[in-house]
């Protein structure tokens, strides 16, 4: 099943739902690339902190995941979706990676340096754990022997790190041979979505997304209640459409330009109330959502298929992490038990 196509690997932590700036963010990318690369989706259920409590939760979310991406229409019959738990070579190679990437290289990574400050407000000691996930990212990426990882912009510091990774891999350890190709990162067409209350990201955990499950009626109720412009009382005001949340969805996720530009030069100049403008945006927003939800309720009645979407595209991960660490093992020069002439005589 391994092709001549060019690789991706990219994937998310599965700790729930998948939201619109996810979407617009990457995996609008991966659907457009899927059949021109051969695609990895991991579901990277080691790096998700829930594991320490609440097994369940990351069992659930593993299934939310590729419900979702089922819905969004990537193709596991092209593409392998990879439960990356399920290939403990992912752990074996962190491992080996751990010993070429210094603590200080990581404190420097803008986005390990954010998450650290919200983990030691909340726990009196930080989990090892913490420190190898962007190493594990180093590894997913590498497994595969990945070209490409179209990821959201607050992933590219990973990608950066992984570029050094095998560079320096290759060249102690290649030889002629390039073990690892140096990937490129790629982010999406709106690399940070602000969220629905207007905080400049859209997260579960701010509580301000709009889902890619969610309901016609979900998606109106959050939009007729989004944050605008803060400046403006009345529809015949003036109003601000830079900066305001409601175009940059306008912009970002409807297809009428034409209409869009209309409402701009109205709300600019006070003649368009807020109402009228997020009537057309929840319109869009469904629009672009149904044909998610049709695949997903036929998902939803046929959960054999989402299973067996993880289970195949597992076994592929598995097959070809085995042949990477091969490659690795070789190089790094693990072969202990070839032969007895790698350690014979005995060192005095
Ligand atoms: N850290 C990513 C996230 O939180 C998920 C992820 C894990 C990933 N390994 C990866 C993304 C490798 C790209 C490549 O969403």
């Amino acid at each position: 099943m391994t092709s001549e196509r060019k690789r991706i690997l990219t994937g998310v932590r599965p700790t729930g739902a998948l939201h619109l700036g996810h979407y617009a963010g990457a995996l609008e990318n991966w659907i457009r690339l899927q059949h021109e690369y051969e695609c990895y989706f991991l579901i990277a259920d080691y790096q998700v902190s829930d594991y320490a409590n609440d097994i369940e939760r990351v069992r659930r979310s593993v299934f939310d995941v590729a419900l979702d991406w089922l819905s969004v229409g990537l193709d596991p019959e092209g593409s392998h979706y990879v439960i990356e738990s399920q290939v403990p070579e992912h752990a074996e190679l962190t491992l080996w990676l751990s010993w070429w990437i210094g603590l200080g290289r990581l404190e420097r990574n803008p986005t390990l340096k954010a998450e650290m400050a919200d983990v030691e407000a909340k726990l009196d000691a930080v989990p090892v754990a913490f420190f190898n996930y962007p190493v594990m990212q180093v590894a997913n990426i590498l497994m595969p022997r990945a070209h490409l990882v179209p990821v959201g912009e607050d992933q590219a510091p990973h990608i950066e790190l992984t570029r050094e990774v095998a560079r320096r891999f290759n060249r102690m350890f290649g030889g002629d041979r390039e073990i690892f190709p140096v990937p490129e990162a790629m982010i999406g067409r709106v690399p940070r979505l602000v969220g629905l209350d207007g905080n400049a990201k859209m997260s579960k955990s701010l509580g301000n997304t709009i889902d890619l499950r969610d309901s016609t009626e979900d998606v109106t109720r959050k939009v007729m209640s989004m944050y605008t412009d803060p400046t403006r009382l009345r529809a015949t005001d003036p109003g601000h459409v830079e900066g305001n949340p409601l175009f940059m969805y306008h912009d970002a996720f409807n297809p009428d330009v034409a209409q869009v530009n209309d409402f701009k030069e109205r709300y600019l100049a006070g003649r368009v109330g807020d109402v009228e403008v997020k009537r057309a945006l929840a319109k869009a927003i469904n629009d672009l959502l149904e044909p998610f939800r049709e695949r997903r309720a036929y998902y939803l009645a046929n959960p054999q298929l989402v299973r067996e979407a993880l289970a195949a595209g597992t076994e592929v991960g598995r097959r070809t992490a085995q042949e990477t660490m091969a490659l690795v093992r070789d190089a790094i020069g693990l072969d202990y038990l070839a032969d007895h002439s790698r350690w014979w005589p005995p060192s005095s």
